[in-house]
Parts: C-alpha cells; sequence; structure tokens
C-alpha cells in the first residue's frame, strides 16, 4: 500500500506557469545542482521508534507504518532548520544518533546529535568549512565523529562561467576529520588523505591508536556527468570500465573514476600519520555497503555491497547491479596497509540471474542473534527480461515488512 503527500516544495512548484517553472528550475539549480528538490528518495531510517524517509537536501519526512502514509517533517523541536544527511549514524551503545546537514551557503557543514529518544538535539556544531564541499556520509567510532572532505563541490562561479553547480575536482585536496562526538572546528584532529571521491563508508572504528574508515572508493563522482561537448557514453563507458593506467591514452580525469572498490584508511591519533589502501580488485566495482547495524562503532568482520555490471552500466550512464558481495575483513590485519596495501580481503559473490539487477541491500540481523553475520540479505531484484520485481530474501523467513529505498527493514508491528 501507498501514500501520496506533496512535499513542501513541491506545493509553491505544481504551477503551470512558465515563471513558476523557470524560477522552480533555477533555483533548484543553483542550490542543488539538478531540478527537483524537497526529496525523500534516498535513505529510510527509524530513531525514537519513528520511521523517517530522507534526501540529504532537506528534512526526513516521518512515516507511519503501519498504512505508510506520510506525515510531517522533522525537525527535531525546530533545532534543525537545515538539510539532513541522508545517512544519519546511531551509536549502539548510547542510542544516539549522529547527523551532518551539508548546505550550499554558510554555514556549508553542521553536525548534530540527537538524544536517543529522538525528542532533542544535545549537541550541533558549525564545522567552520571554507570550501563548499558536499560530502555524502559521515562516520562514527566509540568516542569520535569521522568527517570526510573530499572535492565534490558547489561552486557559484563556475556555474555563472558556464560550469556545473556541482562537480569532483579530482586535482584538489582531500581530509578526513575525527571530532570527539561533542567536539567543535577547533576540536577536530584533521588528516591530509590521497584525493577520492567516496559517497559510502562502510564502517568506521578505534583499534589501538587508531582511527580506521572502511568505505566505498572511487576516483570521481557519477554527478553532474561529463562536461559540455563530451560524448556521454564514451565517458560513461570509460568510466566505469577496469583500465589501466599504463594503457594508452589513459586519461585519470575520465578513465575508471567510477570504478568504487572497498577502501581503508587508518588514521593514526598519536603521531598523525595516515596508511590507506584498496581491500579489494581493482577489476570489480562496488557500492552501497551495508552491516550488521549492532556493529557500528566496532572492529566489524563483515561487510555486504551491490557489485556493479561494468558492461551494463557503461551503455546507460548509471550503475546497474547484478551481484552481491560478502566481505571479509577477518583476516586483515592492521599492517598490511604498512607491507604496501597489496593483501585483497576474501570476497565472496551471489550472481543473479540473466538480465536480472538488483538495489536497496539492506542486512537484517536474526533477533537475539550474537554473531554478525547471523541475519539476512533483503533487495529489490528487477528481471529486464519480464519487466518484474520483487523482493529476494536470502537466508531469510517471517518477511514482515520491507521498507525499500536503502536503508531499513522494519518487522511487522500491530499498532493499537
Ligand atoms: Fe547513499
Amino acid at each position: 500500500m501507498t501514500r501520496f503527500r506533496s512535499c513542501q516544495g513541491l506545493e509553491p512548484e505544481s504551477g503551470n506557469s512558465d515563471s513558476v517553472e523557470s524560477y522552480k528550475n533555477n533555483t533548484n539549480i543553483m542550490r542543488f545542482g539538478m531540478i527537483n528538490k524537497d526529496l525523500t528518495n534516498t535513505s529510510v531510517f527509524e530513531h525514537g521508534g519513528r520511521v523517517f524517509a530522507i534526501a540529504e537536501n532537506h528534512l526526513p519526512y516521518e512515516i507511519e507504518l503501519s498504512d505508510l502514509n506520510t506525515l510531517n517533517t522533522w525537525d527535531i523541536n525546530g533545532a534543525w532548520d537545515r538539510p539532513f544527511t541522508s545517512h544519519p549514524k546511531r551509536d549502539p551503545l548510547t542510542g544516539e544518533m549522529v547527523i551532518m546537514g551539508v548546505d550550499a551557503k554558510k554555514p556549508y557543514y553542521v553536525i548534530g546529535v540527537i538524544s536517543a529518544d529522538g525528542k532533542n538535539l544535545v549537541h550541533k556544531a558549525d564545522l567552520k568549512f571554507e570550501r563548499n564541499s558536499f560530502p555524502h556520509e559521515l562516520g562514527i567510532t566509540k568516542n569520535f565523529n569521522v568527517i570526510m572532505d573530499y572535492p565534490f563541490t558547489f561552486d557559484r562561479r563556475r556555474l555563472i562561467n558556464g560550469g556545473p553547480f556541482l562537480k569532483f575536482e579530482h586535482d584538489q585536496p582531500a581530509r578526513i576529520g575525527v571530532m570527539p562526538r561533542y567536539g567543535d572546528a577547533a576540536s577536530i584532529a584533521w588528516f591530509d588523505v590521497q584525493t577520492h571521491c567516496s559517497f559510502h563508508i562502510i564502517n568506521s572504528f578505534e583499534d589501538g591508536d587508531e582511527v580506521v574508515i572502511r568505505g566505498c572508493r572511487a576516483n570521481g563522482a557519477v554527478f553532474p556527468g561529463p562536461d559540455l561537448g563530451i560524448n556521454i557514453h564514451e565517458w560513461y563507458s570509460r568510466a566505469f570500465s577496469p583500465i589501466r593506467k599504463d594503457a594508452e591514452g589513459f586519461d585519470p580525469s575520465i578513465d575508471s573514476i567510477l570504478l568504487t572498490r572497498a577502501y581503508e584508511w587508518r588514521l593514526n591519533m598519536k603521531n598523525g600519520s595516515v596508511t590507506e589502501g584498496y581491500l579489494t580488485s581493482p577489476e570489480v566495482s562496488m557500492d552501497f555497503p551495508v552491516i550488521n547495524d549492532n556493529f557500528v562503532c566496532t572492529k566489524n568482520k563483515y561487510a555486504y555491497t551491490q557489485v556493479v555490471d561494468s558492461a551494463e552500466s557503461s551503455k546507460i550512464g548509471l550503475a546497474k547491479y547484478n551481484m552481491f558481495a560478502k566481505l571479509h575483513f577477518e583476516e586483515l590485519g592492521a599492517s598490511h596497509l604498512q607491507k604496501g596495501g597489496k593483501k585483497r580481503i576474501k570476497v565472496e559473490y551471489h550472481r543473479l540471474e540473466k538480465n536480472e539487477f538488483c538495489d536497496g541491500v539492506v542486512f537484517v540481523a536474526r533477533p537475539g542473534s550474537t554473531e554478525e553475520d547471523d541475519g539476512w540479505i533483503l533487495c529489490f531484484i528487477h528481471n529486464e527480461n519480464t519487466n518484474t520485481s520483487h523482493v529476494e530474501r536470502m537466508v531469510l523467513e517471517g518477511l514482515a515488512c520491507l521498507l525499500h529505498m536503502i536503508g531499513l527493514y522494519a518487522p511487522n508491528q500491530n499498532k493499537n
């Protein structure tokens, strides 16, 4: 059952006059680099017993689970009036939720901590960013918030000069910040890292003197696509495909920039050093990682990703996924990156049927389980031969209610 309710931003945009349409397009492009805004099509999450749908350019909308009706926006009792990350992080020990809001106007990056019951914003800090970068996710460890800052940027001057408002600048620097949970801009320890574009974090945790971040890393961004005048199909084909650096005509600003692999950064809080490197094969692109949420902030052993069908993705210019992968970190020693980072972790693959593609993978822990990988993978699968979709449940029984975009499995709840 589905319910529709117009979002606030759509209401003034629903008129048919050219002026309204023009205003809508211009302001949304100016603000978001895209025509549509006020969407909630990116993720679903639960906090304080309530369920929300979110896209990162607006506040979350609450959903009534019993009938999937759309309720109101959630501004945490008026304390949050800006964009809200699509991937908030809940500390499994305290129950608190850490959020960020990245905007195209100052303050560019604000971090917040929401109480476990969801009633109060207990901490809020402007991180005083000077660059208008647009990271998609933050991480948390037991004591810290992990701030990703890479050169995927908004730039009004670039737009005025005829360029894209949102662009990945492959020749600009990247850094990762580690701040105490209730810290501020002055208390962040910054670490310079190799330039990257890593939309999704797998997990982060503390390991001795180091803060460890694992994510799905690429060398470029799928948005907004190639610059004007460049052949779109050729650009995507080269961007999604595994192309070796020693290949003739290799261009680091295009070739393989969308090939996304599991990656690890180790940030030493004592001496400020950084070690970093890939964990998975250069032949396989994967993204949209999920883990058992009970293991957020801890040194976990497993993650699950969607594997890109590079050939099919190149044809349409968007990623299509034809496999799942289970990543095994348990044999990964802390020293492997110092030794050159050539060790690849064990990966198990589950290939779908021909012309089947998946999206929206979630991991559901078995109730009462203590083993990290004791649970199920849920995902929507679309069969292009029959043009039908279904929910795939792997080793899953008792499926009651699945909310999909990315992020939430909710067992059936009978509310009185
Ligand atoms: Fe995402």
